[in-house]
Order: structure tokens, then C-alpha cells, then sequence
């Protein structure tokens, strides 16, 4: 659609996680600012962040010993580049966190307090309100960006397409917005850089820990602008949500990892401590061992689900150190101090994305990821907990300082794109089925198979509205999973294939890397 207005930006920021909003704040040095969100500013998964932020801050700990956990977890996928950038930009990005505002739990000597969860050797997770670490961070951030004078918010607004010049550069964003006023309806934002920080992908599933609004659309929008997209295949799967039931759809709630690493075990229904007998570090070992531990139990049981057993924890610690996990299981008639939590994996955060390199860059001149968008390389296989919200920080931080040491880059004008071809949202509840049987946990060759032959047929034409514009980026996001799971006929971190169920080092130590010329759809 043409645009109904246009206004102009130095940098251009969609999404408003941590990645985004963090983008945002410190773009301020590049001039004029403008955020854009779907929905409202504080919507997005980072708010749902539970167990926290980790990095080497702590004076025992070090960069090192985080980059060999963030390594092990990654089952020899990450780029090592990328995760010493991590480990080593780490603890001065949580310290400009808390110069913005945000409220870390501290000791009664003032010290950060520290918890581990799983995959890391040592307490490193700085976390704020007890369980609700994302929550205050997105306060923290949103309050500082609406204190900012040179920081537009553009709210309800969808993002239709990245616009590129003659040269495929990134040149701007077109916007459905709804809402009143000037900036109602299709428009436009000529930008200087386009950041995306969209987020994950997680209603792909049936069952997920993300909210609503994470549809893949970063993935959508980088690919038609011309991205490309790498290690799809490793969705991770949330060892523990709060089990409600066979038909639950949508948002679960999370039972973070910090229970377990403050102490709670997994158990099946008869009392058994099955994680012992999979890994030396038990029930902390990485999450994508305790997901599949966690399955194949319930698979040699029968059992729709397994226990987390944070009894002995006891009624204050779960009120002062899990409040929000605790209210969660108490809207559901579940006591942890009394009973064990009923828990099972659900699909939680997308290890892969749009390709940069460890500043940002994606492979379109002025187009730059960071966040769960983004593959920068520091998850690989696997991301270990807690090194999200690092991630949106330091990756964000290293845009800006590229965008100031490049300069500007001198664009053409704006050519219209066509029209991408829109899927209707009535589609997205068959969508989420068809992954959530084929691409799940436990793959194979006739799963994947009839997933991808499924995804690939399910073509119903859409409206120009935004769901259905939505719907589209779901179904590239989710067709981009299902081939890559396919294709790598290995099983290695979070990808699990049951016909496969080796990791192959001679075959498969490499990247599936996807463009939309792929014939991805
Ligand atoms: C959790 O609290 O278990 C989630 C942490 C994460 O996904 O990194």
C-alpha cells in the first residue's frame, strides 16, 4: 500500500524489548530517534523475563568462565567471536542497565545478588524483584525513553516492509499504524539506519512461554529486505511451564530455572529424581538436556507432564524469591511450598535469526539486528539461560558505536516494494498445530515431512489487515524452522531428531543459512 505519511529519522528502531529500546537510548548520540511497536511499548517477551541477566560481574567470576558455559551450551555452534564480545561487554552493559534506572536485587551488604541456573558453573544471574527481572527492566527502560527528548514512540504500529533504495540498501520502514491522528493508517519512516529488534517467534506453537506479539515478524520483514536467516533449527524449548492441561494454547506460565537453581528437582510421578542419571550437573545441566529429559521421561512414563519439587524451599523463600511463580501457580490452585508444580517443556526462544555480524550488521547495507531477532552467533545450538537480555544489551550497544564510527552512508531514493503475498490469521490456529506436531521436542523425517508439505499448502489468501499481514510473517518464520529442522538430519542442542540421534561432527558442525530466494515459501 502507498504511503499516507511519511516522517523522517536518523535511526528508526522496530520493536521495544530490551534490544530495542536499549538501541534506542543510546541512538540518541545519531540524532533523531524513532521507536515503533505493534502494540504498546512495554508489550514483548521482555517483560516476561524471569531468572534474570548474567554476566561475568561478579568479582570470584570471569569472562572466561562464562564464555566456556556460554560455549558448552551452544554444542559447538556459537561464534566464538561474538561470545567473547558477549562475555567481555557483559557486566559494563548491566552496570549502564542500572544507570537507566533499573532496580537490581541486591544483598544486605549492597552487593548484586547472584543465582545460577541452568548450564552455568557459577552464580551469575543478576535479577531484580525476586522472579520479575524482565519487568523491571522494561519499566526502567520504557521510563527512560519516555523521558527522552529526542525519541519519537510510534505505538500500534506494524511494520510492512523494510524500504530499500536502487542499491537493496535499508533505507527506512512502511507502517501500518491504527490509531487517531496524524499518524493513522499506512506511512512511512525515511530513515538513516533501520534497527530491528523484534523479538522471537514463539506463537509458531500451540504452547509457548512468549506472548502475543512474537510472531517472527523481524524475521519476515529481513528476509524480504533481502537477510538472510540462520539456525532456525534451534528453537528452545523451556524445560518447566506450569502444566495446565492437554489443550492449553497460547502464553504458559514460565517456572523459571532460578527455582531449580535455588534449590527445586525434578521428579516423576514416583518420587524418582530422574535428571540424576542424565548429567553430571543434574537438574541444572543445560535446558535443552533437562527439556529432553524431562520428555523422554514422560514418554516412558505416559505421564502428560512431570514435578518440580520446590517444597522444602518453604512458604517465605517462595514468597520473597519467586513471587511471580508463586502467584502463577496459586491462580491455578497449586501450592509449591506444599505440592510440587506440575511442568513440562513449551516452546520458549529462537537461538537463530536474521544474520549479523558482531556489530549488528545484517547483510543489507543499513539494516541491523539485534536481540532475539537476530542470529549475531552467541547462542549457537543452544542459548544458555540468562544471556538473552545480555544479548539485546551488548548487541545494541555495538550497533550504535558502528552507526557512529561508520557515518552516514549516502542512499538512494525509496522504491516501493510489491505487495508481500498475506496469509489469513484464521490460518495461524492450523499453523500452530501443524508445528507444534511436526517441529516440536521430537522430530523426524515423516514428521518434518508432513509439517513442511503441510506449511507450504496452506495457502489462504489474506486481506491487506494487519493480522493477516502478521500471519505472514508467522508462516515464513515457521516454513524457515521447519525446512532447516529437515534438512539437518543431526541432533544437537535444542534440535532433537529421533531418526538422527547423534550429533555429527563430520556432517553437520556447520550453519543452514536461508534467503527468501531459497524458495522458502
Ligand atoms: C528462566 O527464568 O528460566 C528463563 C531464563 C531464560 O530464558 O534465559
Amino acid at each position: 500500500p502507498a504511503p499516507g505519511w511519511r516522517t523522517t529519522a536518523d535511526v528508526v528502531v522496530i520493536g521495544s524489548g530490551i534490544a530495542g529500546l536499549s538501541a534506542a537510548l543510546r541512538a540518541q548520540t545519531l540524532g533523531r530517534v524513532v521507536v515503533v511497536t505493534k502494540d504498546r511499548l512495554h508489550a514483548g517477551s521482555t517483560r516476561f523475563a524471569q531468572g534474570g541477566i548474567a554476566s561475568a560481574i561478579d568479582p570470584g567470576d570471569s569472562p572466561d568462565e562464562h564464555l566456556r558455559d556460554t560455549l558448552t551450551a551452544g554444542a559447538g555452534l556459537c561464534a566464538a567471536d561474538a561470545v567473547r564480545v558477549l562475555v567481555d561487554e557483559g557486566a559494563d552493559a548491566v552496570r549502564e542497565l542500572i544507570d537507566w534506572g533499573a532496580e537490581l536485587d541486591r544483598g544486605d551488604d549492597g552487593r548484586l545478588s547472584l543465582t545460577r541456573e541452568g548450564g552455568h558453573r557459577r552464580a551469575r544471574i543478576a535479577h531484580a524483584g525476586g522472579d520479575a527481572t524482565g519487568a523491571e527492566i522494561q519499566r526502567a527502560l520504557v521510563a527512560a525513553v519516555r523521558a527522552a527528548p529526542s525519541i519519537e514512540v510510534i505505538e500500534h504500529a506494524f511494520a510492512l516492509d523494510v524500504l530499500t533504495d536502487g542499491d537493496g540498501a535499508a533505507v527506512g520502514v512502511t507502517l501500518h499504524v491504527l490509531g487517531e491522528g496524524e499518524r493513522d493508517g499506512v506511512g512511512a519512516v525515511d530513515a538513516g539506519a533501520v534497527i530491528l529488534a523484534t523479538g522471537g517467534m514463539g506463537q509458531v506453537y500451540r504452547s509457548t512461554t512468549n506472548p502475543t506479539v512474537s510472531t517472527g515478524d523481524g524475521i519476515g520483514l529481513g528476509l524480504r529486505a533481502g537477510a538472510s536467516v540462520r539456525d532456525m533449527e534451534f528453537v528452545q524449548f523451556h524445560p518447566t511451564v506450569l502444566w495446565l492441561g492437554e489443550s492449553a494454547r497460547g502464553r504458559q506460565p514460565l517456572v523459571s530455572e532460578a527455582v531449580r537453581g535455588e534449590g527445586a528437582f525434578l521428579v516423576d510421578a514416583t518420587g524418582d529424581r530422574f535428571m540424576a542419571d542424565v548429567h553430571e550437573l543434574g537438574d541444572l545441566a543445560p535446558r535443552d538436556v533437562v527439556a529432553k529429559g524431562i520428555m523422554r521421561r514422560m514418554l516412558e512414563t505416559g505421564e502428560p507432564h512431570m514435578w518440580l519439587d520446590g517444597r522444602h524451599l518453604g512458604a517465605d523463600f517462595w514468597q520473597r524469591r519467586f513471587p511471580t511463580v508463586l502467584a502463577a501457580c496459586r491462580s491455578h490452585g497449586i501450592d509449591p511450598a506444599t505440592r510440587p508444580i506440575p511442568v513440562v517443556p513449551a516452546c520458549h526462544y529462537a537461538s537463530g535469526g536474521v544474520v549479523t555480524d558482531v556489530d549488528g550488521r545484517t547483510r543489507v547495507r543499513g539494516l541491523y539486528a539485534c536481540g532475539e531477532a537476530a542470529s549475531s552467533g552467541v547462542h549457537g545450538a543452544n542459548r544458555l539461560a540468562s544471556n538473552s537480555l545480555l544479548e539485546g544489551l551488548v548487541f545494541s550497544r555495538r550497533i550504535v558505536a558502528a552507526l557512529e564510527s561508520d557515518g552516514p552512508v549516502v542512499r538512494g531514493a525509496a522504491e516501493p516494494h510489491a505487495d508481500a503475498g498475506v496469509l489469513d490469521a484464521e490460518a495461524v490456529p492450523e499453523l500452530q498445530e501443524i508445528m507444534t506436531a511436526g517441529v516440536g521436542v521430537l522430530r523426524d523425517r515423516d514428521r518434518l515431512d508432513a509439517a513442511v508439505h503441510k506449511l507450504t499448502s496452506l495457502a489462504v489468501p489474506g486481506r491487506p489487515r494487519v493480522e493477516d499481514w502478521q500471519a505472514t510473517n508467522l508462516v515464513t518464520a515457521a516454513a524457515a524452522i521447519a525446512l532447516a529442522a529437515r534438512e539437518r538430519r543431526e541432533t544437537r542442542g535444542s534440535h532433537w531428531r529421533d531418526d538422527y540421534p547423534h550429533r555429527d561432527d563430520t556432517g553437520w558442525a556447520g550453519h543452514l543459512e536461508t534467503t527468501l530466494q531459497d524458495g522458502l515459501l
